[in-house]
């Protein structure tokens, strides 16, 4: 028989009854809480705020001053830049930027917008939302990137 044998015959290292119990009643709590909880949440319209996202458009642009990207159009000329979504506010479709017509249409229903992101045209009834844009200079105080946060 060896020292580190409990009186009653029990393994020191096996849970006893009321350590198991004791377990699953926390994760049995944990579980009750969480279903408690996320509905509650998601009933008063509680979000996490949403890291924004960052997106470098290395300058300088194209002679046309336009970029288009996955999810904005970014306008530049000199010091100024602004960037609108490429969502549509209609039912959604990626815009495109007519460079020839000077305005962005949507593909889907003919929307159509200026490059600011105002409405003038079609089935959308909201204009575009706009992105924030920051100038990334050089020392010498030239443009070398535009900043678009998402
Ligand atoms: S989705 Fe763009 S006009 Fe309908």
């Amino acid at each position: 028989m060896t020292g580190a044998t409990p009186p009653n015959g029990a393994d020191p290292k096996t849970p006893d009854r009321r350590q198991l119990l004791l377990g699953w009643g926390r994760w049995a709590a944990a579980l009750a809480a969480t279903l408690f909880v996320y509905p509650l949440l998601r009933f008063t319209g509680f979000q996490v705020p949403r890291k924004p996202r960052l997106v470098e458009v290395p300058a300088p642009l194209p002679l046309s001053g336009v970029h288009t990207g996955p999810d904005f159009l970014l306008f530049a000329a000199g010091d100024s830049a602004r960037a609108v979504s490429r969502t549509c506010t209609h039912l959604g479709c990626r815009l495109n930027y007519q460079e020839d017509k000077g305005y962005i249409e949507c593909p889907c229903h003919q929307s159509r917008f200026t490059p600011e992101g105002q409405r003038f045209a079609g089935p959308a009834e909201r204009n575009l939302p706009t992105h924030q844009v920051t100038l990334k200079k050089d020392a010498e105080g030239r443009t070398t990137a535009y900043v678009v946060q998402l």
